[in-house]
């Protein structure tokens, strides 16, 4: 936990917060004067971003150092304090107490439970903070910034369907009933596989997204169904389709005649496995947007500027559900377009996807 040790007087510290003190006030009134954030003694603007766990992996390999770059980058007096949940919803109180102790004058906050949210938003709010919902959705917030989460449910299901010639039986795995993603990603996705060929077999809400979870479910129902009753699984993300795939692989599939299933995050694996036709798609979602977004309008707050209504990089403002927004578009990848969306993008290396086992798929799709 970064800095925890820091921390010497939790009571003192939200006292000094809530007298809105400035962030370096109180890590210093704490640390005998410690300043990390640069020369002549100088004060730092303290931001917190916490992030829910750390099995999806984009959260700790883009989230968190893009993120902590283009803060670096925009503000040299401020000092991003980071935490990561785990999961685990009462852990990521005690982080945002802390952040709060730490002085942070704006908290960006993915939250494990988003409809649970509003007491930590609060406290920070008490306390002094602006708070920004960072990737999910939380109505007390003050900011919130997202992909656009229905479109995502919807181009999965469209490619499921399509891959699947709009006839046969899925197995839906959907995300945490947790996170207010989840619901939107379902939602989407029901909205076209309602009113298609397809038919859901069975459904599951994945309590914590796990990859062992979803592979659980899919090889109970491999006892229930045959193989050839599985024609395709509808994945809500990447972590899940590995799962999903290490089930119908250990369940009597061979690995080179998988049915379609989808996912989401664009994580390396899925690309690998989509090259090797082990996965019909992935939705990609540019973090390096959502995470800049997030940092720029934390180093404007912290710095007690007008966030005004576009930022630099030209991502205008606009209302969710009552709360000032910035949406993101979701892009689809398949086979056939690895090579123009996360490669073109600086995303992923070719090196990066094209190791061991994935070197022959990689020369078949011509990316090298
Ligand atoms: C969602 C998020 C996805 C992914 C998922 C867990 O809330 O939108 O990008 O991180 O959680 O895989």
């Amino acid at each position: 936990m970064s800095r925890s040790h820091r921390v010497a007087g939790v009571g003192a510290a939200i006292l000094i917060g809530a007298l809105g003190l400035t962030a370096c006030g109180a890590n210093d009134a704490q640390t005998g004067g410690d300043d990390d954030a640069g020369d002549g003694g100088g004060e730092s603007k303290v931001i917190a971003l916490l992030l829910p766990e750390s099995k999806t992996t984009r959260y700790e390999a883009f989230d968190k150092p893009l993120f902590e770059d283009k803060v670096a980058e925009l503000c040299d007096d401020c000092e991003v304090v980071y935490y990561n949940a785990d999961q685990d919803e009462a852990k990521q109180t005690q982080q945002v107490d802390t952040a709060i102790s730490e002085g942070a004058s704006v908290i960006v906050l993915d939250p494990v439970n988003g409809a649970g949210a509003g007491g930590m938003v609060t406290s920070a709010q008490d306390a002094g903070a602006t708070v920004i919902a960072y990737d999910r959705f939380i109505a007390e917030a003050d900011y919130y910034m997202s992909f656009d989460n229905e479109t995502v449910g919807k181009m999965q299901a469209e490619a499921l369907v399509e891959a699947m010639g709009d006839e046969g039986g899925i197995l839906m795995l959907n995300g945490s009933p947790d996170d207010p993603n989840a619901a939107q990603f379902k939602a989407g996705a029901h909205s076209v596989l309602d009113g298609s060929g397809v038919e859901i077999l069975e459904e599951y809400d994945n309590p914590d997204w796990s990859p062992e979870n979803a592979q659980k479910f899919v090889t109970d129902q491999l006892s229930k169904y045959d193989t050839s009753d599985i024609q395709g699984v509808y994945a809500a993300n990447d972590g899940q389709a590995g799962g999903v795939v290490a089930a119908l692989t250990g369940g009597g599939f061979s690995p080179d005649d998988l049915p379609p299933i989808t996912g989401q995050d664009a994580e390396v694996a899925a690309i690998q496995r989509i090259l090797a036709g082990q996965q019909a798609m992935t939705i990609y979602k540019p973090i390096p947007i959502e995470a800049e977004t997030a940092a720029e309008l934390a180093v404007k707050l912290a710095n007690g500027e007008d966030v005004g209504t576009s930022t630099d990089s030209g991502v205008e403002q606009t209302d969710y559900e009552g709360v000032p927004s910035y949406i993101f578009d979701p892009i689809v990848v398949t086979a056939d377009n690895v090579a123009d969306t996360v490669i073109a993008d600086g995303f992923y290396s070719a090196e990066d996807i094209c190791t061991g086992e994935y070197v022959e798929a990689c020369e078949a799709a011509g990316i090298s």
